[in-house]
């Protein structure tokens, strides 16, 4: 039975990889070390080990992996294009298992995967199952977790409650499942401790599923003060607005957030899972109740 005990995780100060360390090192089951590029500004708790390596290059990253079971990529945006370099790093390093920044969509559904902005995580899968063609021995889990409930709220990407004017996609009657950034780090916890039922597929987990129409009733409920006036907008609009930014070259935030919001809560994108390894994985989920309480603390600090 392979044991996973030492874990390297890149893209740790990120919004996804803080709670994923945080979780590696509560869960006091791992040995936690953080691999950083030489740029980055972030420091980490005194716990965990740093080790800075050059990730555009696979000698130096190799290094770093060397004497790991598993490695965690939780990069951003930016870091997206240079998985392929973590992938030959830990094929060479003799790593066990891979975990690719996934965290979202199920790009396993080829709606999701035909939206440019999965173009780099779809290329990420296909580098990582031809390297392991060529050189079979590591394994990987792709995690599908949806949107991220709580950063999703607090962003307004889900519902912005801030102004009062929320956006309301379609009807909003499309109900999407959502994970907490901390669930995300149990399920990351929940993973590399059961390594033979999460090998080399693709794990689902969420705290909810929930649609926009539902959110706005419960931020309607915690501030009825508020005057709430919704905004209709059409994912097939945004879509098309989006794909006019991509043909004029630019991959900006509104560019990438519309095709989010097409893959979210646009109807066929498999937002709502149609099953989840929670159990496996030990989470528990959320209820209203707790996506109430999200609210009353967003609202409470003017987001
Ligand atoms: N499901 C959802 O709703 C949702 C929402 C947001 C994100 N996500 C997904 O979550 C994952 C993480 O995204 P995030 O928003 O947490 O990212 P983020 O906040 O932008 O964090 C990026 C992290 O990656 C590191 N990084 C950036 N470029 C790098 C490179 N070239 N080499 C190594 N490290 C690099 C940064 O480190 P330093 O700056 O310290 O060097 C930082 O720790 C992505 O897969 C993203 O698509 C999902």
């Amino acid at each position: 039975m392979v044991e996973i005990k030492n874990v390297a995780i890149v893209g740790a100060s990120g919004a996804l990889g803080e709670p994923i360390l945080k979780a590696l090192v509560e869960s006091g089951k791992f040995s936690v070390t953080v691999v950083k590029r030489p740029s980055s500004k972030a420091s980490f708790p005194a716990s965990v080990k740093v080790v800075t390596a050059d990730t555009s290059s696979v000698e130096s990253v190799t290094a770093a992996f060397q004497g790991q079971d598993a490695v965690v990529s939780a990069v951003g945006v930016e870091g997206m294009q240079g998985q392929h370099v973590l992938i030959d790093a830990a094929i060479a390093a003799g790593v066990k298992r891979f975990l690719p920044s996934e965290f979202g969509c199920d790009i396993s559904n080829p709606k999701v995967a035909a939206l440019p902005v999965f173009a780099h995580k779809i290329a990420t899968q296909k580098h990582l199952q031809k390297a392991l063609a060529a050189k079979p021995g590591m394994t990987y889990t792709y995690v599908s977790n949806g949107s991220f409930l709580d950063w999703g709220l607090s962003n307004g990407f889900l519902l912005d409650t801030k102004e009062g004017k929320p956006t309301i996609y379609d009807d909003g009657k499309t109900v999407f499942s959502a994970t907490t950034l901390a669930s995300v780090g149990q399920a990351v916890v929940g993973i590399l401790s059961h390594y033979e039922e999460t090998k080399n597929r693709v794990v689902y987990v969420r705290d909810i599923d929930i649609s926009q129409k539902r959110l706005l009733e419960i931020a309607q409920k915690v501030a009825p003060e508020k005057k709430w006036e919704p905004v209709n907008v059409s994912t097939v609009d945004i879509e098309k607005s989006s794909n006019e930014g991509l043909a004029r070259g630019e991959f900006t935030f509104p560019v990438i957030a519309g095709f989010l919001c097409r893959a979210i809560f646009g109807e066929g994108y498999g937002n709502k899972f149609e099953k989840d390894d929670n159990a496996l994985l030990g989470i528990t989920g959320k209820t209203e109740a707790d996506v109430e309480a999200i609210f009353k603390t967003l609202l409470a600090s003017g987001k």
